[in-house]
């Protein structure tokens, strides 16, 4: 049994003890649905006020629903569409305070306000998008952003 219980008061705290919580779960496991599956329920017990938390796998050129926790969800989503299919096609961390006024917005969840996908790119090719999602509008602080790019830094050698 794995039981971390990690502080949520301070964020950069906070991430330094999920970044390691993570690397030690993922650590001589090679299955990347595995490391996948218990990612998503660590990111999910940790981080507050989310209602979505997991990944999206690039197979041939689209996104597949991957492990998660949250309501189930949009299976498949194109590169270009949506938050996920922005992240996917540039490569580029999407912060989204208010997915109401994202272009294209795919509402998996009605309860979802806003958004934050990371890409997970190793040797230059994409893996997958670590995608969290919140009811509350803003949840995501630059803090946040730093913090899951390290934690999809860790799986990019794990997937
Ligand atoms: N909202 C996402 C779709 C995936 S769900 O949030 C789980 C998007 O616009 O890509």
């Amino acid at each position: 049994m794995y039981d971390f219980k990690i502080a949520t008061g301070d964020t950069q705290g906070m991430y330094r003890e999920l970044s390691r919580s993570l690397a030690a779960l993922v650590s001589g496991e090679p299955d990347a649905v595995a490391n996948m599956a218990n990612a998503a329920a660590l990111i999910w017990e940790t981080l507050p006020d989310l209602n979505w938390a997991g990944f999206y796998r690039n197979i041939d050129g689209e996104l597949v629903l991957g492990p998660f926790q949250g309501r189930p969800a949009c299976i498949r989503i194109p590169f270009g569409s949506g938050v996920c299919g922005t992240a996917a096609k540039s490569g580029k961390v999407q912060r989204v305070d208010d997915v109401s006024v994202f272009d294209g917005h795919i509402a998996c969840d009605s309860a979802s306000a806003s958004e934050l996908v990371v890409p997970i790119i190793r040797d230059g090719e994409l893996l997958a998008v670590l995608d969290l999602d919140s009811p509350t509008v803003g949840r995501f602080s630059e803090e946040d952003e730093v913090g899951c790019v390290e934690l999809a830094t860790i799986l990019a050698r794990a997937l």
